[in-house]
């Protein structure tokens, strides 16, 4: 008795748990826990590592992938892909760099049953050890005015090498330390130049060098000359004038969020001219006094933002007057903001046929371009910050993401979209199979439907609706169990009703389809075919719809020739024809189907084909969306 209650509870157990297993899905799509970065330098004597690591459930493969979507594999000694999903680039000699290996953009793709995600784009530059060497040069500057030096590092390690100090008279060191306090004489800015105020002619007699580090090898180096300012005292005055070549439009100017932003306004002038800045109200030609307070300050000409906000963005004018004349420069500043991306709900469930939304929340500036994909396939969006779905098919189930973009970087957010229980797209659970037959009898096909809402069921012959007629007769039937039953029945069948029979089932959550061939014995018979219209560049895709039984061959042939003639052709024994890339020069024509017996008997149907310019798919498109109103 004992043991019997045991039995019974075990298997009631196994009962429950089979239905945990049917009622609920425990699937989980990917996520990324570790996305590799933005930008990745490295030197060839280090290597670098990209790391991705994801979640999901059945666990991702990973698989690296080159912008244009092409999947990248090993390099042996220059590029590795490892089990664990890691991109490894080892050390490797200056002669064995790679451009397509060591400065690429890669991405990391996840993937499960679920769907698939891209990660942000890695922009990856390996730089090989190049000898270089910094120098300083004089710079002339009229007394009174600012003396900017500058440190000239050549342009193939600009990018990896900046300014960590300047160095006056070989021993008194200047950095940027220092230079927090705004109203110092000498200001080290963030592009690595030394700012002098209120030059004087002694400080002509000062020399400064400048001191660089290497952000990937760590090395520093000194300048390898000293540079002075060579301070003029004119006789005469001179009014406010660009320093260097007269720049034509605003000059731009980048600076990164919360860190110092420096607006400059490179004019001289003597006697000493003022500087006054303004601030373009956006998208007018209006303009603001710039108010200089704790955090806005104007050191000489030069206008220094502390703990720069995106806000501070803008176009700026300094209007610069002494006692002769005046000038203004005009300056942009894009105080840039890290790019962070979200996408909610991170997991929704959608029955068929209802609507689903998802919402694209970034941060960032400047933001270029937002964008939607859908298992790493871009999808449009009417809204760049929410994707809407009118009614979720079964196709729409997956991962979406959204990413944004600027020049600089990329960031992206996911999601999933489950499909509800409560309604479940047509599917064929019965259907006719392919027949021959004596001419004559009665014939009927059959097709039967499930789905939840019922679907409807339409018939077509060779690819053309079949209608309720004297010869076709189309019955459909609804079980108790929802299901859909459809007959076609054929009056007195003949050679000529042979050919490829379809029944679609369709509901507004999906559709579905079956279809095989009817051969009624008899002599080659092709059917008439309506002139194709298709837009340039598509994929042209006729079967030939004929009849008769036996048939030996159905090929397709263009002025007496048969197919294929070129390389965009495709010929199939079952009759279909296709035609990739359709041009209007090569491809507009009249092409003939030619079905043949072993008796030598053969019928001929010709098939009139128009290639349209993208100019009359618009017209077209129109038509059609008049046609469904
Ligand atoms: C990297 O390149 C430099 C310069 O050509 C070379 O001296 C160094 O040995 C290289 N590193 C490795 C690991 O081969
Ligand atoms: C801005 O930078 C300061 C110091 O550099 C730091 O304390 C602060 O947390 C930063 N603020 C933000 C919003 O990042
Ligand atoms: C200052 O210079 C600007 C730009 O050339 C000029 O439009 C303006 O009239 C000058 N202001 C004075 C007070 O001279
Ligand atoms: C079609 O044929 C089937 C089977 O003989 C029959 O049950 C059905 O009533 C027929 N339907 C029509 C519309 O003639
Ligand atoms: C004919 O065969 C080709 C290749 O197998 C196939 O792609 C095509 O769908 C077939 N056409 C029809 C109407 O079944």
């Amino acid at each position: 008795m004992h043991n019997e209650v045991v039995v019974y509870l075990t298997l009631y157990l196994v009962f429950l748990s089979g239905l945990h297993v049917n009622g609920e899905d425990d699937t989980v799509g990917p996520t990324f826990i570790k996305e590799p970065p933005n930008k990745i330098d490295f030197s060839n004597s280090t290597g670098a590592t990209l790391e991705c690591t994801v979640r999901g459930n059945p666990a991702p493969e990973i698989i690296w992938l080159r912008s244009d979507g092409t999947a990248v594999g090993d390099v042996p000694g220059l590029r590795q892909v490892l089990p664990n999903g890691n991109l490894v680039f080892p050390p490797f000699r200056a002669e064995d760099y790679r451009q397509e290996v060591h400065a690429q953009v890669y991405i990391c793709m996840a993937r499960n049953s679920v769907g698939s995600i891209h990660s942000r784009d890695v922009n990856v530059r390996a730089v090989v050890s190049q000898n270089y060497a910094v120098n300083v040069m004089d710079e002339y500057v009229l007394n009174g005015n600012p003396g900017i030096l500058k440190c000239h590092i050549p342009s193939f390690v600009a990018d990896y090498v900046y300014v960590e100090a300047w160095i006056q008279n070989e021993n008194i060191e200047l950095t940027s330390e220092i230079s927090r306090d705004y109203d110092s004489k000498y200001l080290v800015l963030p592009s690595g130049e030394l700012h002098i105020r209120d030059v004087a002619p002694e400080d002509g007699f000062k020399t400064y060098q400048c001191r660089t580090k290497h952000k990937l090898t760590g090395e520093t180096r000194l300048s390898a000359t000293k540079g002075r300012l060579v301070v003029t005292e004119p006789t005469n005055n001179i009014s406010p004038r660009l320093l260097g070549i007269k720049i034509t439009g605003s000059i731009q100017q980048d600076c990164l969020y919360n860190q110092t932003g420096v607006v400059r306004c490179d004019v001289t002038a003597y006697p000493v001219p003022v500087f006054k800045w303004y601030k373009f109200i956006e998208g007018s030609n209006r303009k603001i006094a710039v108010t200089l307070d704790d955090r806005v300050k104007q050191v000489s000409g030069t206008l220094i933002i502390q703990e720069a906000k995106v806000e501070d963005s803008g176009k700026y004018l300094c209007v610069v007057n002494n006692s002769v004349g005046g000038e203004s420069v005009e300056t942009v500043l894009t105080v840039t903001a890290p790019l962070s991306a979200s996408v909610e709900p991170i997991v929704q469930t959608v029955d068929f046929g209802r609507p689903a939304t998802l919402t694209c929340n970034y941060e960032g500036n400047p933001v270029k371009t937002v964008s939607w994909l859908k298992d790493g396939k871009p999808i449009s969006s009417d809204e760049s910050r929410a994707l809407k779905i009118d009614s979720v098919r079964k196709e729409d189930k997956g991962m979406y993401q959204c990413f944004v973009r600027n020049e600089q970087e990329s960031a992206q957010g996911s999601a999933e979209i489950k499909l509800g229980g409560r309604f479940d797209p047509p599917q064929i659970v019965q259907a006719f199979a392919e027949e021959v037959l004596k001419p004559g009898p009665a014939v009927y096909l059959k097709c039967i439907a499930s789905g939840n809402p019922t679907p409807e069921i339409i018939w077509y012959l060779d690819f053309k609706k079949i209608e309720n007629g004297e010869k076709f007769r189309i019955g459909n039937i609804i079980t108790a169990t929802g299901d859909k039953i459809s007959y076609l029945n054929i009056t007195d069948v003949q050679a000529n009703d042979g050919g490829l029979y379809q029944c679609e089932a369709a509901s507004k959550v999906g559709t579905a389809t079956h279809s095989a061939r009817l051969n009624v014995h008899g002599l080659p018979h092709i059917r008439p075919m309506e002139k194709k219209m298709i837009v340039a560049g598509g994929t042209l895709m006729v079967t030939c719809p004929f009849a008769g039984y036996p048939i030996e061959s159905v090929t397709w042939e263009r002025d007496s020739r048969t197919l294929p003639i070129n390389r965009k052709q495709k010929v199939f024994p079952n009759g279909t024809l296709i035609i990739e890339n359709v041009e209007r020069q090569s491809d507009q024509a009249t092409y003939t189907c030619v079905a043949k017996n072993s008796n030598g008997y053969s019928a001929r149907g010709n098939l009139e084909v128009q290639v349209l310019g993208k100019f009359f798919y618009v017209i077209l498109l129109n038509e059609f969306k008049l046609i469904n109103k």
